[in-house]
Parts: C-alpha cells; structure tokens; sequence
C-alpha cells in the first residue's frame, strides 16, 4: 500500500476563533520568576519551604531596588531565544506585588526603587508588539485576610492574620481590576495555585471582558482556556494530540523558577526535547528564568536562553504553523509534523542508530535537509534486511550526524511533490504496517 485515498486533515486543536487565537500563531514564549526571593537567591517559595515568619520576610522589601532592571533587555533575550511573547509573574505566592497596586502597600512602589515594574514591561512589550501574559498568584502569604492553614503551598496562621476567603476574593478581584485596567492591551492571564480550589466564575469573566484578547489558564477560579503541564513529566504517549489547548512550562534552573544562588541547570539536549515533544504536538511552551536581585538575566541562565535560541531558530519551521502528523507514522521514536506537502522529522529521543526509519510511508522526497546545519540528508526507499518479512520499500533516513550532533535534537525537513497520501491516523499508519505484512 502506497497511498492513502482519504487525506482529511489531521488532527488538530480546537481554535478559539477570535482574538485570542494570537496565541497559536505565537507558539514559544518567556516565562519570568520574578520577586523579592531573588535578593537572597532564595527558592521562589523559599518563605513557606524554610518557616521564615512573615514579619522577618517582608523586611526584604527595603532592599528592593532593581536597578539595572531594563524590560528591553528581557525583550532581547526573549528575541535571542526565538520566543514570541512574555509571562511575568506580577504577585507570585510571597505576596509582593510588582505594579502600583492600590490594594495593598506590599508592592514595588514602597520600595527604594519605587517604579512600577509591570507597567515597564508592558509599556515595552506595546513598543515592540510583543504579547503580554501576567502571572497572579492566588495563594498569598503576606495578605492578612488569605487563609494561611498550612495547607500545601501555605503558610502556617501567621501573627496578625485575620483570615477572611470572602474579603479576600474581594482584595483579588480588585488587583484583577488593575491589572486588566491599567497597563494597555494583555494577552494572557496565567493563574497559579488556588489551594482551596474554589470555583467562581465570574472572575474569569471580569478578565474576558476587560481584555478580550486575554487567553487563561486552568489553575485559577474555573477550567480556563488552556492546561498547563509542568517540568517535564513522561507521559505514555509522547506523540498525541492534546484535546484541548496546552501551554506546557519549564524552568531552566532544575530546582527553581525565581533567581536561585546555587542552582543546578538542565542540559540543553533536556530542554530541546521537552520543547520539541510539545511545540510538535500543537501545544505551546514558556521557558522560564528567574532575574536576579538586580534586574539582569543572571549569566547562566542568559546563555542557556542563547543557546537553546541558536537551535529554536534553525528548526523553528518545523514546530511554527504546522500541524501534528505523527500519525503519519508508525515509528514513535520521532515526531513528525506537516505544512502542506512538507513534512518535518524531530529527533526528540535519542536516537539509537543513525537511519530513521519512516514506515510506513513509502514517498521519495524532493529533497531532505537536516534543519540544524542546513546540510542535505541522505534518504533511500530500498527494502532493509530487516523488512525482510514485509518486503516494504519504506522511506529512511540515512547517515545522520548523531554522534557529532549528540547534544542536540535533530530536525529534518522532508519537501514532498505530493503529501496527500500521508496516513491521517495512527491506526491508518499502523493498519498499513499489518497489511503489508
Ligand atoms: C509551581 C511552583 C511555583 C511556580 C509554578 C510555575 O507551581 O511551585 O513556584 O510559580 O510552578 O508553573
């Protein structure tokens, strides 16, 4: 069997269909772990995981003073690493509030640098037109009306608590207000930790009609718009279609997100392959660093952005308006993904030879590069020894540079006359296999 008589589309994401849909055509974007933890290299949940009482913590705020915090810098690292949009975290679970915020004094205003850094950020992603999503954090460890229960993820009672869901709801919703009010157009709202899992929908709703263009994420007061695994979790199927829109998140540092002295780093190769397992399936992915005390990229973390850039933006084309095809084949070892009669090969395991088999397809390409370097790929479509039984002529891939490219994820470019004949699904993929067999 060679072709395929039915090449229905593959299968794809649901779309929101209005403003919101910015967010699949900008696919890779900068996550920012940003906060007072950062003056003490402190794990971002430093305060909860170490006791520190809240009285001590909050002292850190006189020391706050960033100043050679320059949103255009973080912009240039986020261009440099091929991303499209930013996510900073505007209150993360400390509490301090990084815009001039009217609902609390717990904020960058009260500070020696007494500059309201959201409203920098967002006056520079409108510059630049780059999208802007805020991370607000619903568990707070400063607010005396949050209920601290020592529940995960919070504070034991602190002194001066006077623990009030209701009122807190309330002091919220206004910093909502705010956020969505008074720094131009934002394009996400990205939620994080509501503890008491408390459902209210009417603040996603404030969020959707004061910024239309707003996509949410599922760890606020409702479902959202989108999931958000984290770190790199294996899953059994790393080739599926997500059933709804996913914005996967990982760190660079391995134990943190906020700017931690000491941190360990992931390799490259790691970073590589979790953001090609997600980009290739249709989801989107934030890479996070966590600036220093001072505003800066801390050096490792600027390189690492730099040198995952260097590899994104040779093999972006295979992971940007595209669509999910590794249907299209029965090997899951790779992933493959399509723009009409092109079709790209991404390496996201480690390869364990240096031909790739494509069964079952059986199409002699126009042309193979490998993305990475812009060399040609050699292919074959002969019967290997191993295909004894099938006596199958299946498109491989041939003399890969796997041992001089071992740190990296490889990506090939397939140029096809005619793709129609790609398998739609997995079982049509696999039911080629057997029936050849
Ligand atoms: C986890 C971490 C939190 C971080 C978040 C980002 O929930 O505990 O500190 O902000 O991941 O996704």
């Amino acid at each position: 069997m060679k072709t395929f008589p039915n090449s229905a589309s593959p299968p794809r994401q649901k779309r929101f269909n209005d403003q919101r849909d910015w967010f699949f055509e900008k696919r890779f974007g900068l996550f920012v772990h940003w906060g007072l933890y950062a003056l003490n290299g402190w794990h971002e949940q430093h305060q909860w995981r170490a006791r520190v009482p809240r009285g001590e913590y909050v002292r850190l705020a006189q020391s706050w003073n960033p100043q050679n915090f320059d949103p255009d810098a973080w912009l240039d690292a986020m261009e440099d690493a091929g991303m499209k949009y930013i996510c900073l975290t505007t209150k993360h679970h400390e509490g301090f509030c990084l815009w001039n915020t009217a609902q609390t004094d717990f904020n960058t205003m009260n500070t020696p640098y007494g500059r309201d850094i959201v409203g920098m950020l967002a006056q520079a992603c409108q510059r630049r037109g780059v999208p802007l999503c805020l991370y607000y954090s619903v568990v707070d460890w400063h607010h005396p009306h949050y209920p601290n229960q020592g529940r995960h993820h919070e504070l034991p009672p602190q002194p001066g608590d006077a623990p009030d869901w209701e009122k807190y709801v309330v002091f919220l919703r206004e910093q909502v207000r705010e956020l969505c009010s008074n720094y131009g157009p934002l394009h996400g709202f990205w939620w994080d930790m509501n503890v008491p899992e408390a459902i209210d929908r009417s603040i996603n709703d404030l969020i959707r009609q004061l910024q239309p263009a707003a996509v949410i994420n599922n760890r606020g007061f409702d479902e959202g718009d989108f999931g958000t695994p984290e770190r790199d979790f294996e899953e059994a199927d790393e080739t599926g279609v997500f059933g709804r829109p996913v914005e996967a998140c990982q760190s660079v540092g391995m134990e943190s997100w906020g700017f931690r002295r000491d941190e360990d780093f992931y390799t490259d190769r790691h970073l590589q392959r979790s953001i090609a397992k997600y980009l290739a399936r249709d989801a989107n992915y934030l890479l996070n660093v966590g600036p220093d005390a001072d505003g800066a990229i801390a050096p490792e973390s600027a390189a690492l952005l730099k040198r995952i850039g260097n590899w994104y933006r040779a093999t972006r084309e295979a992971f940007e308006n595209v669509e999910p095809a590794s249907h299209g084949s029965s090997n899951r070892d790779v992933l493959l993904t399509r723009r009409d009669n092109t079709l790209y090969v991404v390496l996201h395991r480690d390869p364990v030879g240096d031909a790739v088999k494509l069964k079952p397809i059986q199409l002699a390409p126009q042309r193979a590069t490998l993305l990475n370097t812009g060399q040609k790929v050699e292919w074959a479509l002969d019967v290997v020894p191993s295909e004894h039984v099938q006596q199958g002529a299946f498109l491989r891939l041939r003399r890969l540079p796997v041992n001089a490219l071992c740190n990296t994820v490889l990506v090939v470019k397939l140029e096809f006359d005619d793709l129609s004949g790609l398998a739609t699904s997995s079982a049509q993929a696999n039911q080629a296999d057997g029936l050849i067999r």
